[in-house]
């Protein structure tokens, strides 16, 4: 059966793969491009419906990026959001201004849900004209002041009357708002009408069909090359592992840098799937090189220093594996979504540089970097974990930084502090996983404060340090709020750590929620 496919135009915005994701929720697969994409590339993809992201400039300004005109003529539907809406109205011959009022947020927008299919099963308040006030995210300084011929209008807000609007017969719709943001309360189903009913898609896509092409994909590149991959034990490099490997089986090497850092037997974990005795056929080298960090690390005290160390050491040692391994054509990176999101995309503004992206040796001599989930979000990936066999138990971990306990350890770091933050955090995560709540909390981890403190055991008295446990409820990470844990689940953890962890005297709960604070502590 012929795949269905939407296209993502895009024009430069911040949300471009998530829209991509959201039609990929629809079961329909989805790709994103810059607008610039040659009119033949774009026709051979023979897609069924076409989006047009939003964007930063303005549909009038000089250089602002407008789409082959030639699009239009192609008979496939077509959705603008934001910008996208405007460069439709634009091209199309009708007239986008600055809004006398610009629109930030999450705002209220009747919509034609009576007499237009794409608000069909939009369920807000109804009017008494028969439309529907739903709330949406809008983000605009622009507005369409007339729609092209042939348009009507079919949305709009008190100071924004050209909401949404659409040419039925041509299958142009466009919409000033953002559906794709979670903010937009219906803005899935207003995706899903235009994937569905507008474009005709059946919607029977799942991520077993993305896996499968990508091993394809992998296989045609690679030929017969060899790949090199740094394994971590998170799921993003776990899960492109996987699936190099399905893809060229024994030409991937993974190496795995045990730095040290990592929380209790992590490393053995990790050997267990992925070593010689795991299920997958691939080379596995798992270095042990704890020592050697340990030893950059004494004595600093500084967090940016240490990370500093840390990465630059995990460098090196990764450096001398690969050489060791010869002529490597390849290296696998599992990048996703979110970590370059905002190091920019080539088209949208760069916010910041993620500390995931770029993180390993350029000059080890390559042909080519692999990411092949670069495109995914998270629990896009762990679907795809999940689709390769990946046990549930490395699928559904939380995130873990890449300098490890290093950055969990306040001060400087010794192989002691390090036992004593591994045994505080596995009898954590024991009890959190006990009440159930390990799949609830986002983040959640012990981390070893730099105080210590008066303490009474038997009759001696004691000077040991304090742990802090930490557990955060974030979807993005950028923003966290601290949990609220039962008092009883506290109260065992706090009674095994100090009973059973020699050297801690004291265990505090961090309720910060960030900002101010970070989830790390470093
Ligand atoms: P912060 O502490 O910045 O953490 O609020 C947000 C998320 O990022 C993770 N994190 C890191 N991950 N290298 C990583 O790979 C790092 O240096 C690093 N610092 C923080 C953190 O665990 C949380 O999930």
């Amino acid at each position: 059966m012929e795949r269905e496919m939407i296209i993502v135009l895009d024009f430069g915005g911040q949300y471009n793969q998530l829209i991509a994701r959201r039609v990929r929720e629809c079961n329909v697969y989805c790709e994103v491009h810059p607008y610039t994409i040659p009119l033949e590339e774009l026709k051979a993809k023979n897609p069924k419906g076409i989006i047009f992201t939003g964007g930063p400039n303005s549909v009038y300004g000089e250089n602002s990026p407008q789409c082959n005109p030639e699009v239009y003529k192609l008979g496939i539907p077509i959705l603008g959001l934001c910008y996208g809406a405007q460069l439709l109205a634009h091209q199309l011959g009708g007239k986008v201004e600055t809004a006398p009022v610009s629109e930030y947020g999450s705002t209220e927008v009747e919509l034609a849900a009576g007499t237009s299919v794409l608000f069909k099963d939009c369920a807000g308040e109804q009017t008494a004209s028969g439309n529907v006030k739903s709330i949406f995210w809008m983000s605009h300084t622009d507005y369409i002041s007339e729609v092209p011929e042939g348009f009507v209008v079919t949305g709009f807000t008190p100071v924004c009357p050209v909401a949404a609007m659409e040419n039925a017969e041509k299958k142009f719709y466009a919409c000033q708002f953002h559906p794709e943001v979670v903010h937009s309360r219906e803005g899935i189903k207003v995706l899903a009408a235009f994937v569905k009913d507008v474009c005709g898609c059946r919607g029977d896509w799942k991520m077993d069909a993305f896996v499968e092409t990508k091993i394809e994909e992998i296989r045609e590149k690679v030929g017969s090359g060899r790949v090199l991959c740094a394994l971590s034990g998170g799921v993003d490099s776990s899960v492109a592992a996987v699936l190099l490997s399905k893809a060229v089986g024994k030409q991937l090497t993974c190496v795995f840098v045990d730095h040290g850092l990592l929380r209790k037997d992590e490393g053995d974990e990790v050997e267990a799937v992925f070593g010689p005795d795991g299920p997958y056929d691939l080379n596995f080298i798992r270095v042990n090189a704890q020592q050697r960090f340990y030893d950059k690390l004494e004595g600093v005290e500084d967090p940016e220093r240490k990370r500093k160390i840390i990465g630059e050491e995990f460098i090196r040692v990764f450096e001398e594996e690969a050489k060791k391994i010869g002529a490597v054509d390849f290296l696998v990176q599992g990048t996703i979504y979110p970590d370059v999101i905002e190091s920019g995309l080539g088209t949208s503004a760069v916010i910041k540089s993620h500390h995931n992206v770029g993180g390993l040796p350029d000059h080890v001599d390559f042909k080519e970097i692999i990411e092949p989930l670069r495109m995914l979000f998270k629990d896009e990936v762990r679907k795809a974990g999940l689709e390769l066999g990946i046990p549930e138990h490395l699928v559904f971990r939380q995130p873990f930084p890449g300098p490890g306990l290093g950055i969990r350890i306040i001060g400087a770091v010794t192989p002691e502090k390090v036992k004593i933050v591994q045994e505080a955090d596995a009898i954590y995560r024991e009890e959190v996983k006990n009440f159930g709540l390990d799949r609830e909390i986002n983040q959640y981890f012990a981390a070893l404060s730099n105080m210590r403190s008066v303490g009474v055991m038997g009759d001696f008295r004691t000077y040991d340090y304090a742990i802090v446990l930490r557990a955060v409820l974030t979807s993005d990470f950028m923003t966290a709020e601290a949990a609220h844990l039962p008092w009883e689940l506290l109260d065992k953890v706090t009674t095994r750590i100090v009973n059973e962890v020699k050297g801690v005297s004291r265990v505090l709960y961090d309720c910060t929620q960030k900002p101010p604070a970070t989830v790390e502590f470093e």
